[in-house]
């Protein structure tokens, strides 16, 4: 999947399917599965590090995850989140974080959160050919701001983020957590695939963290994640039954066992 490829896909008509990952396992696993992009997101600050926010984040950790999932991926289109302050203390050092990215990881894109906000630091990374995605709507970098992960409902301030997004070059613009019907209008109005999460199903394609949707993280329940399995039940079986065996001495047998 390349960049045109992807933005192509909306005129197709053709959904488009995105998940984190962080790690090479877990790439390979949904690249082979036949996911559209991978996006190592820097949710990687929840769900890897085990921060409460995502500010904490730098610049040379989603280097290094991005560097073990392009080990992994043979199709996918791999899009790096920059991380806070990355990218939001001038254009030049977004060009110069953005660019670090690709060169050290392989990726093609770099997602940053912003519309109205950031559109002369998307000009200035569309002009140095950095493909981006604007991610508008609920931010979580700016969760101080809000108070909290709340539902977005400034409908003209959304519809003005996603233009300004596109209009600076933007080759998607992710929405998160606003209302079905102004992400469906959005939608129609922009020419570039809308990625939604949180944001209903009019929008050209999907996104969720992975670990949500496979149901591994714990007392995360917001009512847009769907649990596809339960991962985590299954590995704590798993756990259970090894710790089980290792104490009783079932495992390992003769068939687990060299001669
Ligand atoms: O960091 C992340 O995982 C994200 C989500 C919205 C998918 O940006």
């Amino acid at each position: 999947m390349t960049v045109p490829n992807f933005v192509k896909a909306k005129s197709e008509g053709r959904k488009l399917t995105m998940l984190t990952a962080y790690d090479f396992t877990w790439a390979g696993l949904l690249d082979a599965a036949g996911i559209d992009s991978i996006l190592v997101g820097d949710s990687l600050g929840n769900v890897i590090q085990g921060h409460s926010t995502t500010l904490p984040v730098t610049l040379d950790e989603i280097i290094y995850h991005a560097k073990c999932v392009m080990r992994a991926v043979r199709q996918a289109l791999v899009i790096v989140d920059m991380p806070f302050l990355s990218f939001q203390v001038s254009p030049s050092q977004a060009v110069e974080n953005a660019g670090r990215i690709l060169k050290e990881t392989g990726a093609a894109a770099v997602k940053l959160e912003g519309g109205v906000n950031q559109a002369q630091t998307i000009a200035a990374l569309t002009a140095a050919d950095i493909p981006t995605m604007a991610h508008v709507g609920l931010r979580p970098q700016s969760i101080h701001r809000y108070g909290g992960m709340k539902i977005q409902r400034d409908k003209q301030g959304l519809l003005a983020d996603a233009r300004a997004a596109q209009e600076a070059g933007a080759f998607s613009v992710l929405l998160e957590l606003v209302p079905r019907d102004f992400a469906a209008q959005i939608t129609r109005e922009l020419t570039v695939p809308t990625i939604g999460i949180g944001a209903g199903p009019e929008c050209d394609g999907q996104v969720l963290v992975s670990y949500d949707m496979l149901g591994l993280t714990d007392g995360f329940h917001p009512k847009f994640v769907k649990h596809f399995a339960d991962l985590r039940a299954e590995a704590t079986r798993a756990t259970q039954q090894y710790i089980a065996e290792v104490r009783s001495g079932a495992f390992p047998d003769n068939a687990h066992s060299h001669r």
